[in-house]
């Protein structure tokens, strides 16, 4: 297994993370989920096979993934690298039960440490932006618990570039703990980030997290264009997928994902993946399954790499038209 370092900071974390959304199906049935005893086999895998890492939420089935991962964990979960979030709605009708204010963030880090079972969360991250509270609250608020020591790093998940560098700014001008990871959706059909996101982690010092690198299952070879629906699948299930891209360009990248396997003689899944770990910018690609025969093939992709020829190839099949201002900008770069 590798080990990178988190963003900017001297932690390691395993390059692949495991996912804990899949664990249970209260919250987001369509995600599928397993029983107690798949769940520990799967968690034994990944800590017998070299994962430190492990990234849940609160608001994944309501708390209950997270105390799902503590328990499997048992006594091991002290000595792994455990994230989680905060910023979801966890109770309707209550509306201080949800979002980013310091009323919420406080209430929400005790709770997830009972569910978790420890003292402290090593990664905190603000599951997306809250448009109802001032950043400078939710970020004091972070840099507190830090000084408490109830959390150790703090991290994003799903901002744009603009939210990224205006809270890391007023980290560095209030000489707060800085944010060291940004958690995002990227795979071979979602590159969306590298336009706006990835600059700005790099600028920043942020290590991308990368989640659903397998577009939710639909790069695993199991969809094709004559088996759209395979049975027990997350796109059966679900009525409208949550993942937005284009079908007909995926069944062609998956296509060539089949040639580029056969030549390792490896998966599908193992390709997709190798391609987001090959990326400098991230730190780690959280993987999601719902069984130990998923972990295991998906896990095969640290025992290899893909080469820089196959890397830039699937670089230029998936790659889309750069948005304004990127192009404008590239236009002058050298000036
Ligand atoms: N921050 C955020 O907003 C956010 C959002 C979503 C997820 N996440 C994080 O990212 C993690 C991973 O997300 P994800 O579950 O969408 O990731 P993913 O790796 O893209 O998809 C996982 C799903 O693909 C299918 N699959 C996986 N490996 C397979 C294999 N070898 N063969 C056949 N099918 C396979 C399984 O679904 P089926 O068997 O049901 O088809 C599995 O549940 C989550 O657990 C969570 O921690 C974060």
């Amino acid at each position: 297994m590798e080990y990178r370092n988190l963003g900017n900071s001297g932690l390691k974390v395993s390059v692949i993370c495991l996912g804990a959304m899949t664990f249970t199906e209260k919250g987001w049935r369509t995600a599928g989920t397993m029983d107690f005893s798949e769940i520990k086999r799967v968690v034994d895998y990944a800590l017998d096979n070299g994962i430190n890492f492990f990234d849940t939420a609160d608001i994944y089935a309501f708390g209950e993934s997270e105390e799902l991962l503590g328990k499997a964990l048992g006594n091991k979960k002290n000595d792994v690298i455990i994230a989680t979030k905060v910023r979801g709605v966890m109770d309707e009708k209550d509306p201080n039960n949800r979002g980013l204010s310091r009323y919420h963030i406080f209430r929400s880090v005790d709770n997830s440490l009972k569910r978790l079972g420890r003292d402290y969360i090593d990664l905190y991250q603000l599951h997306w932006w809250d448009n109802h509270t001032p950043i400078e609250e939710t970020l004091e608020a972070l840099n507190d618990l830090i000084r408490m020591g109830k959390i150790r790093y703090i991290g994003i998940s799903d901002f744009a570039g603009w939210q990224i560098a205006r809270s890391v700014s007023i980290q560095e001008m209030k000489n707060y703990t800085k944010f060291v990871s940004a958690q995002m959706y990227y795979s071979l059909l979602g590159r969306d980030i590298e336009f706006e996101v990835v600059p700005a982690c790099e600028a920043l010092g942020l290590g991308i997290l990368a989640w659903s690198p397998l577009a939710g299952g639909f790069l695993t070879g199991k969809y094709s264009k004559d088996s759209p629906h395979p049975e027990d699948s997350r796109y059966s299930r679900m009525e409208r997928p949550f993942l937005r891209f284009d079908f007909e360009k995926g069944y062609f990248i998956i296509d060539e994902l089949k040639k580029i396997a056969e030549k390792y003689n490896a998966t599908v899944s193992q390709v997709a993946l190798n391609w987001v770990k090959s990326k400098s910018f991230i730190s780690s690609v959280i993987i999601g399954v719902r069984s130990l025969e998923q972990l295991k093939d998906n896990l095969g992709c640290v025992r290899w790499d893909l080469s820089q020829e196959d890397v830039e190839y699937l670089d230029q099949i998936t790659q889309s038209e750069r948005p304004y201002p990127q192009w404008f900008l590239d236009l002058f770069a050298d000036l």
